[in-house]
């Protein structure tokens, strides 16, 4: 298949195109790279041995979009482009609905153009808020609780609403849970600007000594240690989840959400020790009280993504953090 990555050149793009790539699909990228660098271009054409084609634009230039879909051929869409900061989202909603909502309405307008109708959506956790029991399955009462994860429902919502108006649409809604890790090559992985907001950035951060420690955002949360628990997945699960959503929708037309999770919670001090036994650091943290809007739980059951495309999660909480910081040694610039 010939298929579009918007925000290709991201932290889940740039993973999900070379999976798609050894998979024998061709990719095409576009990118603004608001959040990502041109390098990575570079580190692929390393992983994959090719260089693959990328365009340098705005998904919510239509025209653009159009003349990409219909030169490239394009048979599907994976729509990454986005801003994904929830604290900023707070600061600056309208940026984040212009980008993120404005973003999804150009590019279906190009694809119903271009007559391609076969979209996966990366979504998120986020859309459910606050967790109202766990596992979370994909018919748990959404909720989001900022403007981020707003806007990630309200695409959803829209994206409902066309495969309702024509029933040749085929989409998946990809929540994903807390992508984290990087490739085996450490050539490509998660590089944020600035201070990181997650925790597994930040991390391997003060492992590398580029910070000094970390804040533990509370240890009075009722769990196993007091510390919040996340469903962390590595990457290229997440990666390889997204080959399997495109062969799912070959046969399937309609709106589908999919959980991408591994069904299992880890609490922010198992990760920590995780983490310095992969990296054989330490990783000296202090704890502070807890962030606004955190929620103590929150992980997937990842059981429709098993029955309905023969997707799980593989990697273990190891080969997250230690392919986390081989990215970190091979990529460590100075701290901001
Ligand atoms: P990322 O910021 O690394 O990648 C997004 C890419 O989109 C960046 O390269 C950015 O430059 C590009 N982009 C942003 N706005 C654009 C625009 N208007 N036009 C063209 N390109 C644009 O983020 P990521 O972690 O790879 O996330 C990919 C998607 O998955 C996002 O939609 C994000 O909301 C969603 N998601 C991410 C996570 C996570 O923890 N990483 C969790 C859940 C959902
Ligand atoms: C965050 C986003 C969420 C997004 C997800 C994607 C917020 C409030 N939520 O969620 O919308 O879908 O990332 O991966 O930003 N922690 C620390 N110290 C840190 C950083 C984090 O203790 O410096 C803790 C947090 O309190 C949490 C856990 O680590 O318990 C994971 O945090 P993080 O990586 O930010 O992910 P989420 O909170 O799940």
């Amino acid at each position: 298949m010939n298929i579009l990555l918007t925000g290709g050149a991201g932290y889940i793009g740039s993973h999900t195109a070379v999976v798609l790539t050894q998979a024998n699909h061709e990719v095409v990228l576009l990118d603004n790279f608001y959040n990502s660098h041109k390098r990575v271009l570079g580190q692929l054409q390393k992983i994959l041995g090719k260089n693959l084609h990328c365009v340098d634009g705005d998904v919510r230039n239509t025209t653009l979009i159009t003349k990409i879909l219909q030169d490239c051929k394009i048979d599907a869409v994976i729509h990454f482009a986005g801003l994904k900061a929830v604290g900023e989202s707070v600061q600056n909603p309208i940026e984040y609905y212009a980008n993120n909502v404005q973003g999804a309405i150009s590019l279906l307008e190009a694809m119903k153009f271009a007559n391609v109708k076969t979209l996966l959506f990366s979504s998120s956790a986020t859309v459910y808020g606050d967790p109202q029991y766990l596992p979370i399955d994909e018919n748990h009462p959404t909720g989001p609780t900022n403007p981020y994860g707003k806007s990630k429902l309200h695409i959803e919502e829209m994206l409902k609403d066309l495969t309702n108006s024509d029933n040749e649409w085929k989409i998946a809604c990809l929540r994903y849970f807390n992508p984290v890790g990087a490739h085996e090559s450490g050539l490509i992985g998660e590089n944020p600007a600035g201070i990181p907001n997650n925790l597994l950035p930040y991390i391997a951060q003060v492992a590398g000594g580029m910070r000094s420690d970390l804040a533990v955002f509370g240890d009075d949360y009722p769990t196993i240690d007091g510390t919040g628990i996340r469903d962390y997945i590595h990457v290229m699960d997440l990666a390889e989840g997204h080959v399997k959503a495109l062969e799912f929708l070959e046969v399937n037309n309609g709106w589908h959400a999919l959980n991408l999770g591994t069904g299992r919670g880890y609490s922010v001090f198992e990760v920590i020790e995780a983490f310095e036994k992969a990296s054989a650091r330490k990783v000296p943290y202090h704890v502070v009280s807890r962030r606004l809007g955190d929620v103590s739980e929150c992980y997937a059951t990842p059981q429709k993504a098993k029955v309905v495309m023969s997707w799980s999660a593989t990697r273990s909480l190891h080969e997250m953090c230690l392919s986390a910081w081989d990215f970190q040694r091979l990529n460590s610039v100075a701290a901001p």
